[in-house]
This record gives C-alpha cells, structure tokens and sequence, in this order.
C-alpha cells in the first residue's frame, strides 16, 4: 500500500490552514443503505441511541450501538394513482415520483412523518415506532402541502417550537414560498406571498428568551431576482422572523398571516468587496440555553459554487431588528414597535396596534444590513466543497463556552474546527466512508456526545469526544485544541471531560486559546528525546527514499543528518515526509533523523542509520522490483 509515496512523491505541499490531523475510520458503527438514497432526512431523539432517517418510501429506524447498527424499516409507499397521475404531467421529475420522506419531527408527543406521494404530499403520525396512521390529536393540522413539498429536490425546513410545528417551503416554477404555522394548538398562520421573493430555505432556529413570550422563531434563505440583469447578482441571503406568540391579525388586515413578521439582509464576504457569498445554502444556530446570546453559521456559495462559512452574533441580529430603520417607512411608531413579541392581552386590539399591522404589512424589511463577525467568511481551506454543518457549544475546563463546527464535504470528509473570537483551528479531518459521496445530512447529539453522518449510501456515528485518538503525551493532548478533551495529570492520560466537570481540583488541563503545550512542562524532556535508529543495509548503486510518517500537519518536517550537521526538506506525500535522491541529497552511510517544528519545539520522529553492504544489487531483482522500492518497503516495519 505504501507504494503509493513513489507515485505521488511530488504531489502535496502542507497548507497552513489545513486540518492539524487526519483521521480514516474504519471501524465506526455504520449502516448501509441497500440501494442509494439520495435525498436523506433525519430525526434524532437527543440522548437516545436511535436515529430516524427517511428514505425513498422506507422510514428506517437505527439503533447503534458499541457493537454495531441494527435497522428497523417500515414501508412508506404511495398510492399508485399517485404515481400514475406524476408521471403522466412530469417527465423531467420522473424519477422523484415516488415517497420520498421529507419530514421527520416530533411535536408534542406526536411523532409526525411526512412525504412527497408522488407530487401530492402526505403526513402519517407514527404509533408504537411500528405503524403509520392518519394524524389525530387536540391540535389542528394544515394541509399536508404546506409541510412537505410535493417533489424531494424542492427544499423544505420544519421546526418543532412549543408544541406547534413551523414549516418554510421554497419557491418552486409559479409557487410563492413561505414560512407557516402547520399543526398544533395555536392558530395556524403564513406569510402574505409579497413578503418573500421565490425564497430558498436554508435553515430555522429558535431563539429563546428567558421571557417565554419573547421567543422568536428565525427563518434562514435565499431570495432570488428572477428578473435581474445577467450581470447582476440574482441572490439576497435573509433571515426572516417570527414571534411564537403570533395568533395573526383582524379580519381586515393580515388575518390568517404573521403579525410580527421581519426581514433582514444579509451579507457574507470581505467588508465591502465584490467578493460577496450571496447564496445561503444551510443554517445552524448555538445558543446558550435562555439567553438571547449566541452565535448563527452560515453556509454560503458564490456564483462559482464555492463554498464559505461566516458567523454571525444572535446579538446583533436582535439589535438589528429591534432598532434598524423600515425599508421605506419614515414615521415615527406609535405604541410598542412592530414586530416586537407582545403577549395578547387586551381582546380588542387598539388603534395602535392596528396601525402596527399596517406598517408590518406594507414594510417588513428592515434597513439595516446583518454582517459577519471578524468582517470576512471563516479562514477554512478552500479545496473542500462544503454540504452540510453543524454546531456545538461545548462548556471547557475555564468554565468558557467554545464553539465546534462540524462541516460534511462532497468527498464525503468531515472537518471538526474550533471557532473562537481569534479565529478558526481546524482541530481534524475524518474519512467515513467507503464510497466518498457527498455528505447529505447531520445530526449532533450535545448530550450523548456523537455526530450522525448520512451519504447517499451510509449512515455512520462518531463521537464528539475522541480523545484516545490525540496520543498519549500531554503535549499531544494539549495541541490538538479539543474542547471536548483535557489531559488528566493523574491518569496520564488524554480524556473527555466529564459532564458537571469541578474545576477547582485541577486535575485536567487545556489550552484552548493557542496551540502552546507549556502548561505540560515537557519542554527540557523533549529537547533530550531519541528514538533509535532504524537501520538499512543499502547497496551502493540503488535509490533510497526515507519515510517519515506525518501526524501534525501543522509542524514542519525536517530530514537532519549525524547530528544536524547538514539538514534537508522533505518532500510530502500522503501522509509521509519522505527524503530522497530527488533533492540532491547524499543518501549514504549515516544516521538521518526526522524532526517535526510545531509550537516552538523540535521533536525527533523516526531515525534511520544507512548502511553500505558494499555489495552491488543484483540486476536480476532490481528489473523486478525497481531499485527505489526497497527502501519503500522498510516504511511498512512502521506499520
Ligand atoms: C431499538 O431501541 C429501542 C429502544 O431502545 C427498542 O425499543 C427497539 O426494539 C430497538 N430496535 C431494534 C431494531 O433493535
Ligand atoms: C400501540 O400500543 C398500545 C399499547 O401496547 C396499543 O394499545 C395500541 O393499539 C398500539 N397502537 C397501534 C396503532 O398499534
Ligand atoms: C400539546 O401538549 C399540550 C400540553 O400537554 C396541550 O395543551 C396541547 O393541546 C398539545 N398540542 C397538540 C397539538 O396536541
Ligand atoms: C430585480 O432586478 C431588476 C433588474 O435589476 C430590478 O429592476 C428589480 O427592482 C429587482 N427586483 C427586486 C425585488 O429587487
Ligand atoms: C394585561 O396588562 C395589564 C397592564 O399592562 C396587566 O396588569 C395584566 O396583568 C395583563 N393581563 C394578562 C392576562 O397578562
Ligand atoms: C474555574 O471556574 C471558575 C468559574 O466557575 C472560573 O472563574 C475559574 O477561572 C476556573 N478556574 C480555572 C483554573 O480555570
Ligand atoms: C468543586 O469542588 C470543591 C472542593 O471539592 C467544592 O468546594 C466546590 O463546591 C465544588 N464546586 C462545584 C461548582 O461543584
Ligand atoms: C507558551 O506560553 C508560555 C507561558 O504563557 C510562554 O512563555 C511561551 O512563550 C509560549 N510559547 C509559544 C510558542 O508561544
Ligand atoms: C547496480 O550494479 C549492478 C552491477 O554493476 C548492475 O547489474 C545493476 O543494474 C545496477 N543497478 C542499478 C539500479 O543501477
């Protein structure tokens, strides 16, 4: 396998803001789809070991465990005239006429389960996690349109809130859009069609308040100009917001419609450039619980499909919304501000209010615009195509909250990086899977401690703390800059840390803030360490190629030989820093050492003590092998 370092000897350079470590898992609990699902959503009960993921006419229940994934399918399919009827008008979409299922949530006890049916869109609850059933209950419910789309590429985004369930469903040909109150108690509303242009949903969150009447519910998306001149930008990235205590209008104004209805603009890109990321693609909110605190990601693209992230502060959203200018409305308000989440008290809405309804009808947008934090998009590496995000908030041994993103690519990776307010450090990269499709869907369990990781063809688990993986020095476990992970000075060893976590007795420690392992007091210790020689016997007219095996792909490697007394780059390749004949290098008798540069200290990796035998290799082997394999073939002894 090693082989391949000859192949690609010339091929990678380490980049600076690459991710520190690699990972391939092979042995994470997985779940193979018997044939490919494409459009793939998830239910995830938090701190339970199920997942609910929906499928082509199949609702599969997962159950992982530390020994494996069991499955449960229940059958979904739809009706046959259905599918007559679909294929008869769609050709183009003939191949989404089928039960694709779209949602999966849980609203008050109900676990509500819904699917295209073939371009006419229907929702079962399900009963005993065995049946699906015509949904029943105390509440109301909407027409089963307003919650899944009738096609799966048609992007849908539901949201259980206080027993009601709010759903948001793009613009589709001729279909407006728009963000509604579907099923529960609370009366059902929409948007008026005017207030969003053909928008792209890409996420919602609630934002909670410790006011329970004060929790909105925030909608995220892309508007698009239809009509704009080909020169001209086509996207508007939003966010849309909504109180949960809306019950609507009078009958003569916004009567079946959001009373506290607000846009905003957003902006993702470098300050004022033409560099702007104006297509949000996906949407994920960590807040602190009851506060009004907290961080928005976002994932956007540019016209050239290239993908950012930038964050943005819930603080400054609410600030926005609750004092920016309205969009051609200069009057001054009377009474309370529009869009501001009242309780209902009185019954008869009184004249102020009345005229709020007038200006959140006529002028919902805000004039101020929502800008990233740090100005510019997150400094990730620009080779991986992001799909999907997720987010954690994770409490460090500080006591600090510190944010992780988790971010699925389209070659089917996972990065994990740490966001603070210097900046991003992209702590690791994991390889899933066996087929490198694109991420499709995440699920993050906070409380249990695992992220679920869905392609086409697999679904998989990993845990948030993987700390067994960072090596078993204090240094090792202090540089991977894990918040979910501390060094334990007494066990000597790398850990998670435990829920409820005291930090007073000092056991574990972190550096969470810089990549500085001086806490660990190893220095001296380091400076002394050697690791014995490998040694080659090498015939004096072959070729030799020395493998270093790179961990940290933030240290710099460097070949030294007898003792420093010359040194040499090497040459990257995979996951190897190899020395060879290529950089004119006197690879003779000798000792070559392989030091790796990360935080200010030089750490001895693997050393070889070259060998001449003085004997000539025979012509005989080197015709069937190739002289420079030999010392390749020393790189499998490492492993
Ligand atoms: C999965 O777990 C649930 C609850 O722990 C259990 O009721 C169910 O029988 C399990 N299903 C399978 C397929 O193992
Ligand atoms: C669900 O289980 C309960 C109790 O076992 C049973 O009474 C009920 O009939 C079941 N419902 C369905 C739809 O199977
Ligand atoms: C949700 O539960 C609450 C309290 O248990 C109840 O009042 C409400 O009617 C329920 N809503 C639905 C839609 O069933
Ligand atoms: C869409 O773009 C056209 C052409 O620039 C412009 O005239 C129109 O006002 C835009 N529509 C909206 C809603 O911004
Ligand atoms: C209605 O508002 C009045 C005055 O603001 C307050 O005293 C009263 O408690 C409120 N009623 C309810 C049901 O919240
Ligand atoms: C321990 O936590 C407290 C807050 O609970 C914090 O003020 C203190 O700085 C922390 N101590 C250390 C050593 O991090
Ligand atoms: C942490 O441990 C110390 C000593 O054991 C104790 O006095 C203190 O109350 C604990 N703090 C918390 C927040 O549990
Ligand atoms: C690490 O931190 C220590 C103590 O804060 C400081 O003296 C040292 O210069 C730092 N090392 C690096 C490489 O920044
Ligand atoms: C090494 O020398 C031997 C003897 O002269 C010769 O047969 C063989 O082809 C040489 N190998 C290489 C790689 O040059």
């Amino acid at each position: 396998m090693n082989y391949f370092i000859l192949l690609s000897l010339f091929a990678t350079i380490v980049a600076g803001k690459s991710p520190r470590l690699k990972f391939v898992l092979h042995e994470a609990s997985r779940f193979h789809f018997s044939r490919p699902e494409n459009y793939v959503s998830m239910y995830h009960p938090e701190g339970s070991d199920r997942l609910y993921v929906g499928g082509r006419a199949t609702l599969y229940m997962l159950n992982f465990t530390s020994g494996g994934v069991s499955n449960l399918e229940i059958t979904a399919a739809s009706d046959q005239t259905a599918i007559d009827t679909c294929k008869a008008k769609s050709s183009p979409l003939e191949l989404e006429c089928d039960n694709f299922i779209t949602v999966i949530q849980k609203v008050n006890d109900t676990l509500l389960v819904c699917g295209t049916n073939a371009g006419s869109p229907r929702c079962w609850m399900l009963v005993n996690d065995s049946v699906l059933t015509d949904v029943q209950g105390n509440g109301q419910i909407g027409p089963s349109s307003d919650i899944s789309p009738p096609y799966p590429s048609q992007r849908s985004i539901s949201l259980p809130a206080d027993g009601s369930l709010y759903s948001a469903m793009s613009s589709v040909g001729g279909q407006a859009g728009s963000i509604r109150r579907t099923f529960g108690s609370q009366k059902l509303l929409k948007t008026e069609n005017v207030w969003l242009l053909n928008p792209q949903f890409a996420g919602a969150a609630i934002i909670p308040s410790s006011v329970k009447y004060k929790e909105e519910v925030y909608f995220f998306f892309s508007e698009i100009n239809k009509t704009a001149r080909v020169d001209e930008e086509p996207y508007r990235a939003r966010i849309g917001r909504i109180c949960t205590v809306d019950e609507g209008g009078i009958r003569a104004l916004l009567a079946d419609s959001w009373t506290t209805f607000m846009k905003a603009r957003v902006m993702c890109g470098a300050g004022n450039t033409q560099q702007q990321y104006n297509n949000m693609k996906q949407a994920v909110v960590l807040t602190a619980e009851d506060k009004r605190a907290g961080v928005l990601y976002g994932l956007f693209s540019n016209a050239w499909g290239r993908t950012v992230i930038c964050a943005y502060s819930i603080e400054d959203i609410d600030k926005a919304f609750s004092t920016s200018k309205l969009k051609g409305y200069s009057s001054s308000f009377s009474g309370s501000r529009p869009g501001t989440c009242v309780r209902k008290n009185s019954t008869a809405g009184d004249h102020a209010d009345i005229k709020n309804l007038g200006v959140i009808r006529y002028h919902p947008e805000i004039e101020d615009v929502i800008r990233p934090v740090g100005v510019a998009p997150l400094d990730l590496p620009t080779d991986d195509q992001i799909t999907h995000a997720v987010a954690d908030i994770v409490l460090a041994v500080n006591d600090e909250h510190y944010s992780v993103l988790y971010l699925g690519t389209d070659q089917g990776k996972i990065l994990k990086v740490l966001h603070t307010s210097e900046g991003v450090f992209i702590i690791s990269q994991y390889s899933l899977f066996h087929n490198e499709g694109p991420v499709l869907n995440m699920a993050i369990d906070s409380q249990k401690g695992h992220l679920y990781v869905g392609t086409a063809m697999e679904v998989q688990r990993l845990p948030l703390a993987d700390c067994s993986r960072y090596g078993d020095t204090c240094r090792e476990c202090i540089l991977s800059r894990d918040p979910y992970c501390g060094w334990d000075r007494a066990r000597r060893r790398c850990l998670p840390i435990p829920p409820g976590h005291n930090n007073t007795t000092r056991t574990l420690v972190q550096n969470l803030d810089h990549s500085n392992s001086s806490v660990c007091g190893e220095a001296a210790a380091l400076k002394q360490r050697r690791t014995s020689p490998r040694e080659v016997m090498v015939q004096s007219n072959t070729s030799v190629f020395l493998p270093c095996p790179v961990r940290s792909f933030h240290a710099t490697y460097r070949w030294e030989k007898d003792n420093c007394v010359r040194n040499y780059p090497c040459l990257f390749s995979g996951d190897f820093c190899v020395l060879g004949p290529a950089v004119d290098t006197p690879l003779k008798n000798g000792v070559f050492r392989c030091m790796a540069t990360e935080d200010g200290f030089k750490v001895e990796v693997i050393s070889f003590r070259l060998v001449n035998d003085g004997r000539l290799l025979a012509a005989s082997l080197v015709s069937t092998l190739g002289p420079s394999l030999l010392l390749a073939m020393a790189t499998l002894w490492l492993h």
